[in-house]
């Protein structure tokens, strides 16, 4: 369990950026957090593996507590966190030890680090670039790879902080395809995205506006209490679809069970 208490933040002191948040996530949801640009995601990703502490409220994993610099390490390594800026995530000289170093840092034997870090590369098809320098990649290539080293090291919960917003669609699916493959591990997957068609793929969306939380409930519940233009956004084509249609069957990630709804009830 994963529960923000009372959570405020700032980074200068009078201008809050995040307000009284408070909200649980428990073990294997599959959650994304929405909201315009400014409205906090990051800083929200953040306070969630520790590399922020709240300023005022509680912010815990189980029994761990970001405040308590003794459980920032196990912190760190049950909710892993892949950056919104790559760059940001990189430290060594090439692809192969960018994964191997967090693999390090848990003690994981020399023999199954090989094994996990080919694995992780091999999700995001970045297996024939093991030796490439990281800075030198294409800023997608830099998303996969970062991907794959916090992948790698198998964490309960993982981040994904607009993990896919510089790769192309094949990408897209990869590190989709990553996510569902890993929420039916059990894992706790949080993905922040503009993407309103990824959203439907998850069972819970958290709205962030301003820093406060305006809505927390289930993706297809989102379209019909939220302003939809008062949040700038945009439908996703399987809502507009049932919105036009006026359909009172539930809406459905997949457009064409929209449609195969609308059959069956005629
Ligand atoms: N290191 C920092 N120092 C000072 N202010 C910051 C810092 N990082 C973020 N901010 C401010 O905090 C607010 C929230 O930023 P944050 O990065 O969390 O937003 P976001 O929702 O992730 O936005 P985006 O969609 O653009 O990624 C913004 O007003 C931003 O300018
Ligand atoms: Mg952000």
């Amino acid at each position: 369990m994963l529960a923000f208490d009372q959570v405020d933040y700032y980074y200068r002191r009078g201008k809050p950026v995040l307000r009284q948040l408070s909200f649980k996530i428990r073990q294997g949801e599959f959650i994304s957090i929405i909201g315009g640009n400014g409205s906090g995601k990051s800083t929200l990703a953040k306070l969630m593996n520790g590399l922020l502490q709240p300023r005022g409220g509680q912010v815990r994993l189980g029994l761990l507590n970001t405040r308590n610099p003794d459980d920032l390490g196990k912190i760190r390594e049950r909710a892993g966190l892949v950056f919104q800026n790559p760059d940001d995530q990189f430290i060594t000289t090439s692809v192969m030890d960018e994964v191997i170093f967090g693999l390090e840092n848990l003690r994981v034997p020399g023999d199954e680090m090989a094994h996990r870090a080919t694995k992780a590369l091999e999700a995001v098809h970045m297996e024939d670039y093991m030796e490439a320098m990281p800075h030198q990649l294409s800023g997608g290539q830099k998303q996969r790879v970062a991907v794959a080293a916090v992948a790698a090291m198998e964490p309960s919960i993982m981040i994904f902080d607009e993990a896919a917003s510089m790769l192309d669609p094949q990408g897209r699916r990869d590190v989709l395809d990553l996510m569902h493959t890993l929420h039916r591990q059990g894992k706790t997957i949080i993905q922040i995205t503009h993407d309103m068609e990824e959203i439907l793929l998850s069972e819970r969306v958290l709205l962030l506006s301003q820093g406060n939380l305006v809505f927390d409930g289930s993706p297809s519940s989102l379209f019909s209490d939220v302003s939809v233009s008062e949040h700038q956004l945009a439908l996703p084509f399987a809502a507009r679809l049932h919105q036009a249609l006026g359909l009172n069957a539930p809406l459905s990630a997949d457009w064409k069970e929209t449609v195969s709804a609308l059959w069956s009830m005629s």
